[in-house]
């Protein structure tokens, strides 16, 4: 089967700002999407894999990191994996900047 790409339009990248979560929500699934430091942009599902479900929007970036407000865990900003010695993934969504646009692609 041929496999289709979408590519949704989230915000400018100029007017994103560093290391503070923005939120969108897209099929029906609560997104946040980080601009890190060295200039890439990341998107992860924005609940934390903890049973209290932390809103990650809230955390703390450090690096490739976000820490959940709640209760602290470590999380990839790459692939999701929470860190030891906690442990759990939260779902990674692929990113494409183009000019000026962030974009969310999906390849079915
Ligand atoms: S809600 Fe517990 S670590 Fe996020």
């Amino acid at each position: 089967m041929m496999k289709t790409r979408q590519a949704i339009k989230l915000c400018s990248f100029y007017e994103l700002p560093e290391m503070i979560g923005q939120v969108f929500s897209v099929g029906g699934e609560e997104i946040v999407i980080f601009r890190l430091t060295d200039g890439t942009v990341r998107a992860i599902e924005n609940k934390s894999p903890h049973p209290k479900g932390g809103i990650l929007s809230e955390g703390l970036v450090s690096g490739h990191f976000v820490y959940c407000p709640l209760y602290d865990w470590k999380i990839s900003l790459i692939d999701g994996n929470v860190q030891a010695p906690d442990e759990g993934r939260v779902k990674t969504y692929n990113i494409e900047v183009s000019d000026d646009i962030v974009n969310l692609i999906f390849d079915e």
